[in-house]
């Protein structure tokens, strides 16, 4: 069923706790009701959110926001390594990690305890511990907002890269996604990826590699170094790690020896953003409610109360302490919604 509210709190809608309102909020079960909806004009301004783990409302917003609750899920082809399952944009990833991995289906395990919602996870093109979510989607399923027909996209035409693709790009709020469709990996063709850190370690702690340990050990680690979001507003990374050319990451280990740096594939260099903002000394620099967590500068944390305004502020003083340090500039991950 469509639910529409008006002057509706998104406080349970974003987990950096903001207290904001939007004139109109739209929910939707499936392709039909969202085709109903578009079709219905949604007026401008308007966004389309997730979990809203990876959202920064600096306001009221004036406009509609439409949310998928669609989560149907099933099994749509198979080859004999493969399993092809089609997931609802309203589905928690987490609960389709899980859930897979009760099936004894491989490949998103990596990214257990990411919050968010599978729609998200293709637009974010969502990783962690060396796996991203555009690396086992094969489709995506999407209604377009000015014609409210169906489309869809194929891997290829997503333009998956480093927490972005098309859907951050070209077709920016142009539509909606209905549908994710992961090509997953049957148990005995499984393929599992333990290159991240110390990861194999954790893994092996618990037995043999497999879908379930790797899980746990992802699941136990995020614990240990990212904040319950229930319990302190966060929107996990705030910052994308920053890529720099090759005589650009010479120069800063030239001054820095202990500086993290990673060799990307385009043959640039990966610097660990944490590593920048913890020289900075930012988890000594608190501002009214607003600080870095403990255990992971990257992650910006409302200690209750703050608003959009005190925590972007918060964020600029840190691209600027980087820059003038570093020369570096950190680039947001969280999308801030003016
Ligand atoms: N570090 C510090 N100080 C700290 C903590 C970390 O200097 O207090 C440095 C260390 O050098 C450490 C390095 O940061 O080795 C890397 O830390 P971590 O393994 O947590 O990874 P990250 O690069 O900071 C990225 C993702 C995370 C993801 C982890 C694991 C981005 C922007 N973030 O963080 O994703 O969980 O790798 O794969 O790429 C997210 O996107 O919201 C997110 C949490």
């Amino acid at each position: 069923m469509i639910k529409k509210e008006t002057s509706y709190s998104l406080l349970q809608h974003n987990t950096f706790g903001i207290d904001v309102k939007t004139a109109t909020f739209v929910e939707f079960d499936s392709t039909e009701e969202l085709v109903a909806v578009i079709k219905g004009g949604i007026g401008e301004p308007h966004f389309v959110i997730g979990a809203g783990s990876n959202l920064l409302f600096m306001n009221d917003y004036k406009g509609t926001i439409l949310h998928s609750n669609i989560t149907d899920i099933s099994v749509v082809g198979e080859t004999e390594e493969q399993l092809f399952v089609r997931v609802g944009s309203g589905v928690v990833l987490d609960d389709f990690i899980a859930y897979s991995v009760s099936q004894g289906w491989q490949g998103l395990e990596n990214l257990s305890a990411i919050p968010g919602e599978v729609g998200a996870s293709a637009v974010q093109n969502v990783g962690a511990y060396g796996v991203e979510a555009g690396d086992f989607i094969v489709k995506v399923e999407a209604v377009e907002l000015d014609a409210a027909c169906e489309c869809t996209f194929t891997k290829e035409d997503c333009s998956f890269s480093y927490r972005n693709s098309i859907f951050k790009t070209l077709q920016k709020n142009r539509c909606v996604i209905t549908h994710v469709t992961y090509g997953l990996r049957k148990a005995s063709y499984a393929e599992y990826n333990l290159k991240y850190g110390n990861l194999r370690a954790s893994v092996e702690a618990l037995g043999e590699p497999s879908a379930a340990n790797i899980r746990e050990a992802v699941i136990s680690i995020r614990a240990q170094k990212l904040p319950d979001t229930a319990l302190l507003g966060s929107a996990g990374s705030f910052f994308m790690n920053p890529v720099v050319d090759c005589d650009k990451a010479a120069s800063l280990l030239a001054l820095y020896s202990d500086m993290p740096q990673y060799d990307t594939a385009e043959g640039k260099k990966k610097l660990s953003a944490a590593w920048l903002i913890d020289k900075c000394g930012w988890k000594e620099k608190r501002m009214g409610c607003v600080g870095v967590y403990h255990c992971q500068p990257l992650v910006i944390v409302n200690h209750g109360g703050a608003n959009g305004k005190d925590i972007y502020d918060y964020s600029q003083l840190i691209v600027d302490s980087v820059k003038e340090r570093f020369g570096v500039e950190l680039v947001r991950e969280v999308n801030v919604i003016e």
